[in-house]
């Protein structure tokens, strides 16, 4: 099942990885589910396909991003047909003159081909900016990116259908859920280290102001009787911010220095402010009481 999860794009921090270990944590059952920092959408798609909500609101400040979404979602024969002529065109040359196309001036299934077309192709799958907006970063070596998925575009598509997808900022969720929803966060994570540091999906960055105004919204959420998962870095910052609710600790293979021989276990924390569903079963049987024996 996990294993099964499409995706359209390569994604900083995308959890594909992690969908078995995060299991355990959501809860029993999900009707409304919002997921306000969508990114590649790993987690949304596994959701909507283990738990069918009756309503999923997804949503991330990326503009680029949610056009693309919703370009799969409304016009996927379209895309797949431009996606296939860049396949086609694939060099150096027609790299650089779609990277400097301006999103603006082109229409929505163009903006989709093209942010899908540059994250297959350039380096990394990185999304990065300069300060005008305009994308940055250089084609990267691969001798066959995978430009066209047809099989997963179409999939996504379908899995989109009852979606909906909006470029918003993460607090003007807080409005929206009501008791009894879930709302998942992944925000950009708080560095564990200076070299770690990646905050740069878009022009805004995330830096401490921005995880404080996360934790105000969880607790805010919390007190209304929305159920709310959040995942993190291991470090002491974030632990403060979450030290009233279940801190649960997952392993993640992530890039932790700039070369391959890097990657190692990092602890990641998923906070939670209900008890996950296997720790209710372990306290739902008391302990034995030793006195009637
Ligand atoms: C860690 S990524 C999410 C990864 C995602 N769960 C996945 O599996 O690929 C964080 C996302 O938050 C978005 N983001 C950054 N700042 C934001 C903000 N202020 N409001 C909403 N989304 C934001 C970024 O565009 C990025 O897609």
């Amino acid at each position: 099942m996990m294993n099964n999860i499409p995706t359209f794009v390569k994604w900083a921090g995308g959890k594909k990885q992690l969908l078995s270990q995060f299991e355990p944590y959501f809860p029993m059952e999900i009707n409304r589910y919002f997921e306000p920092f969508v990114g590649g959408g790993a987690v949304a798609f596994y959701i909507i396909k283990q738990y069918s909500p009756q309503e999923v609101n997804l949503s991330d400040s990326n503009e680029e991003l949610v056009n693309a979404y919703n370009i799969i979602k409304d016009d996927v024969d379209s895309l797949i047909g431009v996606l296939g002529e860049y396949k086609k065109r694939h060099s150096r040359e027609f790299y650089y003159k779609i990277r400097a196309l301006r999103p603006n001036a082109l229409s929505r299934l163009e903006r989709a081909a093209r942010f899908i077309y540059l994250n297959k192709t350039c380096y990394n799958g990185l999304y990065r900016v300069n300060a005008k907006g305009q994308f940055n970063v250089p084609m990267g070596s691969y001798k066959h990116p995978a430009i066209l998925n047809e099989h997963e575009l179409k999939e996504i598509s379908r899995l989109l259908q009852n979606t909906s997808v909006e470029t918003k900022q993460f607090y003007e969720i807080e409005d929206k859920a009501k008791r009894g929803d879930f709302v998942y966060f992944d925000p950009p994570y708080y560095p564990i280290s200076k070299t770690s540091s990646f905050t740069a999906y878009t022009k805004e960055t995330f830096l401490d102001q921005e995880q404080e105004r996360l934790a105000k919204l969880y607790t805010e959420l919390d007190r209304k009787g929305v159920n709310v998962m959040l995942s993190n870095s291991d470090s002491d910052f974030i632990k403060n911010l979450y030290s009233g609710y279940h801190i649960n600790f997952v392993l993640a293979s992530r890039m932790i220095s700039c070369d391959a021989k890097g990657r190692g276990k990092l602890k990641e924390l998923v906070v939670t402010n209900y008890l996950p569903a296997h720790q209710l079963q372990i306290s739902a049987y008391p302990a034995p009481d030793s006195s009637n024996k």
